[in-house]
């Protein structure tokens, strides 16, 4: 049984979708990405004795890292706590923190884990953020976001950065590898996001050297196809700070369309997107690294009932959510 201790110091980040530009967005095209009303709390009180002692609720795991004579084991890698436990150790490392006793970090989220909804990021960047305040390191938001991406690297190998962007910063994004981000101003008020569970579970790693294999195949082809990935996005940005919901639904459908063409979908997940469309989303497309996983649909605030109800009845599970503004808190 876990035992919560919700003493102390705590941070909340915020789970992802991506709008637009999943899997091109590694190949340094645009991507767009908003915050969702879905958070994870990290909660941090000291403990008597040495050690680091970190719960997860949702993985209903419990792990002691000992610390012998200022230094840490690095055994554990394979361990699903082991990045918190990385961060913890790479924070007291830099700025040369000594614990008398140890630390309990508990992490309690309402973000399905591994379902591309960036819990991962979230964990972490509250982590950081929870972290930051107990020891007063004072860190800015950019240093959150860099810091929680060493524990996205362990976890993911390379990803985009992404994930712990929007989670530190909340709202909605543009991103760009080697650009970073911008915030796009737009409150999107009247807009539901309709997440539809596939059950199939999905593995970014692979999926992007999916793509990345049958791009180096097809050089000519997908050229022009993440040419307009980019384009789609660019648009994107301006039927978001219009609100314009029918716009962005449209932009929606032809990014499914390329995330088809470029080999990350199957029959279910056509099966999602066209019952979505079906049942009067203006937009629905695979969200994240596709092969399973989840199907974001959008629509006005008064139709997501109807939109969900009925794709309750292909899915087990459907999430009802909505843009948030705010980043880690
Ligand atoms: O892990 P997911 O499902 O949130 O997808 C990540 C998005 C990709 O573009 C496929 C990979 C990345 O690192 O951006």
């Amino acid at each position: 049984m876990i035992v919560i201790y919700m003493n102390k110091i705590k941070a909340s980040a915020p789970g992802k979708v991506i709008l637009a530009g999943e899997h091109f967005v590694v190949e340094n095209q645009p991507a767009i990405a908003s915050a969702i009303n879905l958070r994870t709390s990290v909660y941090i009180s000291t403990r008597i004795k040495k050690g680091i002692e970190i719960y997860s609720k949702n993985y209903d795991l419990h792990r002691l890292y000992k610390i012998e004579n200022g230094s840490f084991h690095d055994k554990l890698i394979e361990d699903k706590l082991y990045p918190i436990y990385f961060l913890v150790k790479y924070l007291l490392n830099t700025y040369n923190i000594e614990v008398r006793g140890g630390l309990i970090i508990t992490i309690d989220s309402d973000i399905p884990p591994g379902s591309g909804l960036g819990s991962s990021a979230a964990v972490s960047v509250a982590t950081v953020a929870a972290l930051s305040k107990f020891f007063n390191l004072n860190l800015s938001l950019e240093d959150i976001s860099k810091i929680a991406y060493k524990a996205e690297e362990i976890i993911h190998g390379k990803p985009s950065g992404i994930d712990n962007t929007i989670s530190t910063f909340g709202g909605v994004i543009l991103y760009k590898k080697t650009e970073g981000f911008i915030r796009i101003n737009s409150k999107l008020s009247d807009m539901a996001l309709i997440l539809a569970d596939s059950g199939i579970p999905r593995f970014t790693k692979d999926m992007v050297l999916k793509v990345q294999k049958l791009r180096k195949k097809y050089p000519e082809i997908f050229d022009p196809i993440y040419y307009a990935a980019g384009k789609l996005v660019r648009n994107m940005v301006d039927a978001i700070k219009s609100e314009d919901l029918i716009r962005l639904g449209e932009l929606m459908n032809i990014n499914h369309g390329l995330l088809s063409t470029i080999g990350v979908s199957n029959m279910f997940l056509e099966k999602i997107v066209y019952t979505s469309r079906k049942l009067g989303a203006l937009g629905a497309k695979i969200t994240g690294a596709g092969g399973g996983g989840l199907v974001l649909a959008i629509s006005r605030k008064e139709r997501a009932i109807h939109i969900y109800n009925g794709l309750k009845e292909i899915c087990k599970k459907v999430i009802l959510t909505e843009v948030s503004e705010k980043g880690v808190l």
